[in-house]
């Protein structure tokens, strides 16, 4: 990440960070109706789940590609025993190609490999395919993946490593850049980490013009996709390679994001239903917080500090509010039935988890049409990971901390649980 990337970072994200979130549902809008009348499983997902996706492609994040390919240009073996001989950790190589009206445009390289990069940590001793979590982290892939064999260029301008680096890690947890690879491993999850950032730039102008490059096909400047679309259709691609790989349990591919990544996440599972679950931790604006009556961030102060995240027509529409048909408990209702688990921080009011857990009240009723019990609380305090939507809130404020992982691993077990793990690890 780039000075100035984060130094936006740490100035948005430490404000308004004193008051503390109500543990009841409040508001004005406690619980907005997600389903008329007469709905049914069939339905809603022949009727309103189109309708819903294109109604998000206009509205908030930007027009979708209409068709989209991936490459394995390379799997690399970095280390056959790393994380202690918990896992074997390979590089792969990705190319992907979005087609907008008939135009396909590949994504760029990163360091003249013809592709993207992505890290892969195996866990060793499982007896079957193994469940994958995919991550999208802050820090390019070298400072998320501690281990001398990834590539990283000789001039590496590192978050975890400068004085940044420190202070970032300081306010926003030590797990800001790298998860505990040696637990999540220990559990027998693979994980996969990737900088959407050297795919879809975490910038204004480099970010804009690239997007603009990726969608050369589509025309309509007002719903252009921004890079919260772009990384979204990352994890498609990055599901498209692990799919195709034997190791990996198809019916667990995970996607994991915090706050800009977590609002990606939320948008890959409900545009790819080849997601299975998604933890999106703090995904805020634009993410799991309802748009309407918000506390916090405000959809035109984050489009207008991060004006290549979403597509024009959400900056717009947040000015004439009552246009938008749609909120953000819709979001949440197109991953019914798969379980999702929302992270939050009570004095992380920036990210309106109060608005959260009411677009998540909103929501529980398509899980429902399914069958299935969606959000298993009255208030925001009762965590119960096994619920397929775990509502998780923490002292503290933004960012990635101690008392983090085990609540992301307590809902990683009671939904995706590897069916046996061979070795026991000292
Ligand atoms: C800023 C931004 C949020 C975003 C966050 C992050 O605080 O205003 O919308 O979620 O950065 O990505 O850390």
């Amino acid at each position: 990440m780039g000075l100035f990337a984060g130094g936006v970072v740490l100035t948005s994200c430490v404000r308004l960070t004193l008051a503390w979130t109500d543990l009841e549902p409040n508001g004005e809008a406690a619980t907005p109706p997600v389903l008329v009348d007469g709905e049914n499983a069939l339905r809603w997902r022949d009727e309103r789940t189109p309708q819903l996706r294109d109604a998000f492609e206009r509205h908030v994040i930007g027009v979708m590609p209409d068709a989209s390919s991936t490459r394995i240009i390379e799997k690399r073996v970095i280390d056959e025993a790393a994380f202690g001989g918990r896992g074997r950790l390979e590089e792969w190589t990705l190319s992907a190609a979005a087609t907008f009206n008939g135009v396909a445009v590949e994504t760029r390289e990163v360091m003249n490999r013809g592709g993207f990069l992505v890290q892969v940590a195996i866990p060793s001793g499982t007896a079957g395919p193994a469940p994958i979590v995919m991550m999208q982290t802050f820090c390019p892939s070298w400072d998320a993946m501690p281990h001398a064999g990834v590539s990283r260029p000789e001039d590496a301008d590192s978050m975890s490593g400068g004085l940044l680096g420190s202070v970032a890690t300081y306010v926003f947890g030590r797990f800001i850049c790298t998860p505990p690879y040696e637990e999540i491993l220990d559990r027998g999850f693979a994980v996969a980490s990737f900088y959407p950032s050297s795919v879809a730039p975490d910038s204004r102008e480099e970010g804009l013009a690239e997007l603009r490059r990726l969608s050369a096909g589509h025309k309509d400047d007002e719903t252009r996709w921004g890079a919260v679309a772009a990384w979204a259709w990352l994890y498609g691609r990055m599901t498209d390679a692990f799919e195709s790989d034997e190791r990996f349990d198809k019916e667990a591919f995970i996607a994991w994001g915090h706050s800009r990544y977590g609002k990606a996440a939320l948008y890959a599972a409900a545009y790819d239903e080849r997601i299975d679950g998604v933890i999106a931790h703090q995904s805020g604006t634009g993410g799991a917080s309802l748009n309407r009556n918000k506390p916090g961030e405000s959809v035109t102060s984050m489009t207008e500090t991060y004006p290549h995240w979403f597509a024009q027509s959400y900056a717009d529409a947040a000015s004439a509010e009552d246009a938008m048909p749609i909120d953000q408990h819709h979001l949440l209702a197109l991953i019914a039935p798969r379980p999702v688990m929302l992270g939050n921080a009570r004095r992380d009011v920036w990210s309106d988890p109060n608005g959260a857990f009411r677009a998540a009240i909103g929501a529980d009723a398509a899980w429902e049409l399914f069958g299935e019990n969606g959000l298993d609380q009255q208030r925001l305090d009762q965590w119960e990971p096994a619920a397929d939507i775990a509502f998780w809130i923490r002292p503290g404020t933004h960012g990635v901390v101690e008392e983090d992982w085990p609540a992301f691993l307590e809902f990683l077990d009671a939904h995706f649980a590897p069916v046996t793990i061979a070795a026991v690890r000292d």
